[in-house]
């Protein structure tokens, strides 16, 4: 813990001690292993929390104003919590503000606080940097309050502060394994109940990659939103069908849509396909890993790629680059884009002792066609949103 030594001496450094409570706070950035654009149907995801995080110092103040330090960025920002207004320079203040702001609308009495945070997650890659940084936020202001708040709750208000706050529409998944995540196992969410399930990820032959394409897309918001209408428009027409409730295309079975399907829109229709499809391959790569059966999972893998690729159009030619350079070889069981799409990163199920003929390959795969060297990392699941002790 050499760093939070260092951190430490950062914030005394910029802050006058208030004598009130501190403390060091973390939570990791995600990579989802299979269920993509699912959680908005209120449908089924498999991530798991990754060895990269943001970590947050803080102390409590007497009075209602905030000062916090990006160590990233090196910018310092103040706000009141009496006064929480989106920004248009510093944007990932809206981070921080939209927690406190939905923390208070949820009938939490904060005080103000001295903040500096550092992260380790690769930003606009699609591993959750904003979720770990509402996540982080939430944690130690729930701590230094002394507010008990539960884990899913915790994730509620941070998707709600980047909803509300922050203007981007995202399911759950991402503040959920941010709060949750477990070392050493990946975590399936249904997320219509909101309720998870630990599945234990710890084999000695094989790993989880991720291939960082680096293409960030500004396309991403917009067509984020437009794919949830699709859904949207998608559950109203089969609602009229069946003449029956239904709230999202997680009630919808695949007989169903078959009988159905040529009387939507083509695109529409392919978009159903995918989100029946994707809930489908989450429940069976479930039942892969509870059978440590990794080559069936790495197959499902591949099928939610395709599907993404070609009825959900969120890939992009780097990421599929990307897992076709992976696919060809032999020792890669998997590989598919992972998190929204239109750039960012792929996840791979990988054979141990290949991680780094693989990292060399790739490199020079992309390299070759691209002219871009991506970034690879090697992570095996983290725990999720925790209180950092110094020993
Ligand atoms: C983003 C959103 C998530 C989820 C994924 C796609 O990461 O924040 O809620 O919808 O895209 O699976």
């Amino acid at each position: 813990m050499q760093d939070l030594y260092k951190l430490w001496k950062i914030f005394n450094e910029k802050f006058i001690d208030t004598g009130l409570a501190k403390g060091a706070f973390s939570a990791p950035g995600r990579v989802n292993l299979i269920g993509e654009h699912t959680d908005y149907n209120e449908g089924f995801v498999l991530p798991m929390a990754i060895e990269k995080e943001i970590i947050m110092l803080g102390q409590l103040k007497k009075d209602r104003e905030v000062r916090v330090f990006d160590l990233v960025y090196n910018v310092e920002i103040d706000f009141s919590l009496d006064k929480l207004i989106s920004l248009r320079k510093n944007i990932w203040a809206n981070y921080l503000m939209g927690v406190m702001d939905e923390m208070q609308k949820a009938g939490y009495l904060l005080q103000g606080a001295n903040l500096i945070f550092t992260s380790s997650i690769p930003q606009r890659a699609g591993l959750s940097s904003s979720a770990a940084l509402e996540v982080v936020t939430a944690l130690t202001m729930a701590k230094l309050n002394s507010l008990k708040i539960e884990p899913v709750k915790m994730a509620r208000l941070c998707q709600q502060a980047e909803n509300n706050f922050v203007g981007v529409a995202c399911g759950i998944m991402d503040q959920y394994v941010s709060c949750l995540g477990k070392k050493n196992y990946a975590l399936f969410i249904d997320c219509r109940s909101n309720d998870y399930d630990l599945i234990p990820f710890k084999d000695r032959n094989y790993q989880i990659v991720i291939c960082n394409s680096k293409i960030q897309r500004g396309l991403v918001d917009s067509e984020y939103n437009k794919r949830k209408e699709e859904c949207k428009v998608a559950t109203e027409f089969f609602k009229q069908k069946l003449n029956r409730e239904m709230r999202a295309l997680r009630d919808i079975t695949i007989d169903e849509y078959k009988k159905y399907q040529v009387q939507l829109p083509e695109v529409t229709a392919r978009r159903v396909r995918h989100v029946i499809s994707e809930n489908y391959r989450v429940q069976a790569g479930l039942e892969a890993l509870r059978e440590e059966n990794f080559s069936a999972f790495g197959q499902l893998m591949i099928e939610s790629h395709q599907s993404l690729k070609d009825d959900y159009e969120v890939s992009c030619p780097e990421l599929d680059l990307l897992v076709d350079l992976a696919l060809k070889q032999e020792e890669v069981l998997g590989a598919r884009m992972t998190g929204a799409g239109f750039g960012g990163c792929t996840v791979n199920l990988i054979e141990r002792n290949y991680i780094d003929a693989f990292k060399k390959n790739i490199k020079n795969e992309y390299k070759k066609i691209t002219g871009i060297i991506p970034d690879i990392y090697v992570t095996s699941p983290a725990e999720g949103a925790k209180v950092l002790e110094l020993r």
